[in-house]
């Protein structure tokens, strides 16, 4: 299979390039405004340097740790993106399979195609799930209810989505117009692949919207549960609504795009258990920093008091050991994994986060530490 010629998480963004219907690949690929962030993101990864250290032991060298109290092969999860069964049939089982096969956590969005029933039965981990207040707060106590039931104990609690950025490359795709089914359909025409769809099971097949088909009246009509879906987005939430969610949410809650310094303190306050800092993968406001800019003062405000996971142009094992360098206890991937979900499905994902592990194995080895909690700012300078 082609995957198995990739090497590099921008490898798998060619083979998704080639595999995806246009509109689809830009819904993954692009970020909001001039995507100034969304360059950033990984940019500025080449701006940190490591230090290379010689003649150090780092036989039997060891990537595990826990993330929130769960074991992992590896300081790595996957990032909640939505719709991802759109970019291969049943596309978050699949992800979710490979992911428990390198032994990092899988994180399942609110707005996933699969429900965290079918993407737990299909993996041997515990999976996360991703929450977005919903205006209609018994539709979100289902969904913390699904999550409890399908024994999923760490939710992920987007804050960085009040309002939808502007996605331009979306825009000019027809992503956003009412009747998007139709306009679905006609971008893959447009982008020579009409079979894409029937591919991934979506046309002429039921609908399943995952953990949200319980809160809607037809599930099949796509129309409909757009609409109902950015009805239920909700602007109004503040600060004042995490004792709510707090009360109930008896697992381990972390806050998913945290960007500020302050902000982290104040999510310290309302009882996290944990941050994401992430500007949406650069979806949401452009111009703000990377957020391995940030890591350092957001590293610095919580002082070893929460767990940070850093999200947003991960892109290589280094890319990791500079993050676990400035202060992060890990990070999350997220549209590597979608573009080797697109490129070869469940095989080509569970090879990404190999290659990933060995080359965080080789950064550290070259680093001169064999395990994580020898990973300090010293590994890191001009
Ligand atoms: C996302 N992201 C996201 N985040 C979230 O909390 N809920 C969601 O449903 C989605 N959906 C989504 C779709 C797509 C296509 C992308 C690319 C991103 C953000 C995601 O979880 C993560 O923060 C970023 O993707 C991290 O940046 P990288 O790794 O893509 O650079």
């Amino acid at each position: 299979m082609s995957h198995h010629l990739a090497a590099s998480c921008d490898d798998y963004r060619r083979l998704a390039e080639r595999r995806l219907p246009r509109f689809l690949f830009d819904y993954i690929d692009g970020g909001a405004g001039d995507e100034h962030t969304l360059a950033a993101n990984s940019r500025d990864f080449q701006h940190v340097h490591l230090r290379q250290r010689v003649l150090c032991d780092v036989d039997n060298l060891d990537t595990r740790c826990a993330l929130f109290g769960q074991p992992a092969s590896m300081p790595l999860a996957l990032a909640p993106l939505g719709m991802a069964g759109l970019y291969a049939r049943r596309g978050e089982a699949q992800a979710a399979r490979a992911a428990a096969a390198v032994g990092v956590p899988f994180s399942l969005s609110t707005v996933g195609i699969c429900s965290l029933a079918e993407v737990q039965a299909a993996s041997a981990n515990k999976c996360w799930f991703q929450l977005y207040m919903l205006r209609d707060r018994e539709a979100v106590q289902g969904l913390l209810q699904q999550a409890l039931a399908n024994g999923c104990d760490t939710l992920l609690f987007t804050v960085d989505l009040p309002v939808a950025g502007i996605r331009r490359r979306d825009i000019r795709n027809g992503m956003l117009d009412p009747g998007w089914r139709g306009k679905l359909a006609k971008a893959s025409q447009l982008a020579q692949r009409p079979g894409w769809l029937l591919d991934v099971g979506i046309l002429g097949k039921p609908h399943h919207f995952g953990s949200l088909t319980d809160q809607v009246a037809d599930p099949n009509d796509l129309r409909a549960f757009k609409a109902w879906l950015d009805a239920q987005f909700d602007p109004c939430v503040t600060w004042d609504d995490i004792r709510w969610l707090r009360q109930q949410w008896p697992g381990k809650l972390v806050f998913k795009g945290i960007l500020e310094p302050d902000d982290a303190l104040q999510a310290l306050d309302c009882g996290a258990d944990g941050i994401v800092l992430s500007n949406h993968g650069g979806r949401q406001l452009d111009s703000v920093s990377s957020t391995v800019c940030q890591l350092p003062a957001v590293a610095e405000a919580l002082d070893g008091r929460l767990p940070i996971l850093l999200d947003g142009g991960i892109r290589s094992g280094a890319d990791i050991l500079k993050a676990l360098a400035l202060g992060a206890q890990g990070v999350m991937i997220g549209r590597p994994w979608a573009w080797a979900l697109a490129a070869g499905g469940e095989a080509a994902v569970a090879q990404l986060l190999a290659g990933l592990q060995c080359e965080l194995a080789v950064a550290m080895a070259l680093c001169g530490v064999k395990g994580l909690v020898a990973i300090d700012g010293s590994l890191v300078g001009a």
